[in-house]
């Protein structure tokens, strides 16, 4: 039976460990907070209190932390005790440069790495619904096969370099931070026109400039509930990696830069990003 450590169990890593053990894999996971991992245990999955027990013996070790220092912090001091055949799969967004460079310590420690952020948050993360963007040697994909398809309904193979997983994850996340971002605008918009809010989406509503996503968002901008699904710090952290992403592929940045700066000024006014979801960006547009 094929195991899967877990490192990193917030609101992604969470739903991924019970995907996974949803699809029969033995599953171990370890968070900084011991007890979210701890809330876990049970029905094929086992929590442990050091990240040395639970990557030893793994086939595949997800990293589903928040940063990239987060991710170098934790695997770092762990590399030398993976399996020789064991392969690294790397989910968080950490972009491009700190991609390369975790595919670089991987392979300075004889371990094989995979870039494979995800497109979806909380909710396709518990029911196994997320798409892999991934890429990495084929030599590897067979072994992170049954990890992708028990944590996704779909694995898009960019390339083979380490970081295509991360340049197609870059172009996703521009377009749903855009697009939230965008929702807030009018939602403030129609706010401060004496507008309600409301007629903004009803108006789009089946239409050629309707959205899903942004009916998802402009909702629970309206109603104020910001319970995340995708926090504010992270939507801050990817929007400044895609600016960089941009501008050191020689790009227009200055629409990103924006975005940035409107998800930075909603975190200031907002409490703890780290709690709130990015349609709390809503809070710039006040
Ligand atoms: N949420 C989404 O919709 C979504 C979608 C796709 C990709 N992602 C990406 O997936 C990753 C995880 O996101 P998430 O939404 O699950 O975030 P989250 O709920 O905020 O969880 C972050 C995780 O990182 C851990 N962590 C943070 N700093 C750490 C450090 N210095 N050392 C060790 N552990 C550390 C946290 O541990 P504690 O519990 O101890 O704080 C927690 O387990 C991020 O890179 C995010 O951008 C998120």
């Amino acid at each position: 039976m094929t195991t899967v450590a877990v490192l990193g169990t917030g609101l992604m890593g969470a739903g991924m460990a019970r995907s996974l053990a949803r699809a029969g894999l033995r599953v171990r996971v370890w968070n900084r907070t011991a007890q979210r991992a701890r809330a876990l245990a049970g029905d094929g999955i086992e929590a442990v209190e050091d990240p040395r027990a639970a990557v030893q013996g793994a086939d595949v070790v997800v990293t589903m932390l928040f940063d990239a220092d987060a991710v170098e912090q934790v695997m770092g001091p762990v590399l030398e005790t993976l399996d020789p055949r064991a392969v690294w799969a790397q989910c968080a967004t950490v972009g491009i440069e700190a991609t390369e460079h975790l595919a670089r310590v991987a392979e300075s420690r004889g371990v094989a790495f995979v870039d494979a952020p995800v497109l979806g948050t909380r909710a396709p993360a518990e029911n196994g619904q997320l798409i892999v963007v991934a890429g990495g040697p084929p030599a590897a994909r067979e072994r992170v096969a049954e990890v992708f398809d028990a944590i996704g309904s779909r694995t898009v193979w960019v390339g083979e370099r380490p970081g295509d997983g991360h340049r197609l994850k870059l172009t996703l996340n521009a377009w749903v931070l855009s697009v939230t971002a965008a929702t807030a605008q009018s939602v403030g918009l129609a706010r401060r026109l004496g507008v309600e809010p409301r007629l903004f989406l009803e108006t789009i509503a089946g239409g050629p400039t309707d959205c899903a996503y942004a009916q998802l968002k402009g909702a629970a901008m309206i109603a104020g509930d910001f319970a995340p699904s995708f926090t504010l710090a992270g939507a801050t952290k990817d929007a400044a990696l895609i600016e960089r992403a941009t501008s050191d592929a020689g790009g227009e940045a200055r629409l990103m830069g924006a975005l940035r700066g409107c998800f930075e000024a909603a975190t200031r006014d907002a409490g703890d990003p780290a709690e709130l979801d990015m349609a709390a960006v809503v809070r710039a547009f006040a």
